[in-house]
């Protein structure tokens, strides 16, 4: 009996929070090639043509991104070229190939002023460098004619990268007292999670040539702010015995920041559950694992 031959796919950002996970989680029936930065620069329309035309690939997958909110307002022309210029070479290519194309976005293309969910439907208005560049992203990769699926998150965390999660329990080791902004409201969302709904969608997309398109958000069920999700990190923490800080609750004025941040980003996720069948867990559930994966019990002297 011989095995169906792998379908080649190619994946930007591999070394990234969602890539890493993407590569850990990515089906049997997918062959990932992931290039490095030094093998792929985003900053390089004409490197991504070429890598895109250099074989027929059976789905693109964009998780490469310039990422740094706050740096990306004095970095702006590398912040555009990644998340704007970037997205459209690859679905120019896309389009060319007919190779359907995964593009991940954010929840920061919203303003935040919303009083509910955001749904794909809603005014988008981004109020920072990075928000603007991902929405020039999303309407670069709306109008190259590929067939394609947008996915934007929110909050992602993750045992890898850089992240809220690691950067609170880096802090919460060394300092008695954390301050942490409790008035912008988002979604938790763990890699593993976001990797898990690019399989399906990039399955399906592969699979029938008549799969939704379009615009799609996907983010851990429920919402939190930054300093309730702090909270619920170190209560898990403390479970396997590791030494918590008191966090203390502030708002967005006492914590000021380069770049501005939406007060509300908290994403509708109905229109995947009801078009890909893709049913987010509860963020606290999800950011539970992430936790137990960080603090090693042995480490705490605790067994
Ligand atoms: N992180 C969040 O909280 C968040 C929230 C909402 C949406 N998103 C979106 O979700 C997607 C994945 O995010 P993530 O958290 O996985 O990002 P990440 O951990 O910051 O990873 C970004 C990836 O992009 C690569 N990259 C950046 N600039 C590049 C360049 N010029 N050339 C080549 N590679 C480059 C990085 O490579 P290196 O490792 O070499 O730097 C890395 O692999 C992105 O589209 C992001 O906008 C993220």
């Amino acid at each position: 009996m011989t095995l169906p031959a792998k379908r080649p796919v190619l994946l930007t950002g591999g070394s990234g929070q969602v890539g890493t996970a993407l590569r850990r989680l990515a089906p049997l029936g997918w062959d990932i090639h992931a290039p490095t930065r030094a093998e792929l620069d985003l900053g390089s329309p004409e490197q991504i043509a070429d890598l895109a035309a250099s074989r027929p690939w059976a789905a693109i997958i964009n998780a490469g991104a310039y990422t740094a909110v706050d740096r990306a307002e004095e970095d702006v022309v590398a912040a555009w070229r990644a998340n704007a210029l970037a997205p459209a070479a690859l679905a120019q290519a896309a389009a060319k190939a007919g190779t359907p194309l995964v593009h991940l976005s954010t929840d920061y293309v919203f303003d935040g002023r919303l009083d509910r969910p955001y749904r794909e439907t809603d005014a988008v208005g981004p109020i920072n460098v990075y928000g603007a560049s991902k929405l020039g992203g999303e309407q670069a990769v709306r109008t190259a004619h590929a067939r394609h699926v947008i996915l934007r998150t929110a909050w992602v965390v993750s045992a890898t990268g850089s992240n809220f999660v690691k950067t609170m329990l880096r802090l919460g080791a060394e300092r008695p007292l954390l301050r942490v902004v409790d008035d912008q409201h988002g979604c938790p969302t763990t890699a593993d999670d976001i990797a898990a709904a690019v399989r399906i969608v990039g399955d399906r997309l592969m699979d029938d040539a008549d799969a939704p398109t379009g615009t799609y958000h996907f983010v851990g069920q429920g919402e939190t702010t930054w300093c309730g999700l702090a909270k619920a990190v170190f209560a898990v923490a403390a479970e396997s015995g590791a030494r918590t800080p008191e966090v203390q609750a502030i708002t967005t004025a006492d914590y000021p920041t380069p770049a501005a941040r939406p007060r509300n980003s908290v994403l509708d996720t109905a229109k995947i559950t009801r078009d890909y069948g893709v049913a987010p867990q509860p963020w606290l559930a999800a950011v539970r694992k992430v936790v137990q994966q960080l603090v090693v019990p042995e480490a705490t002297g605790v067994t």
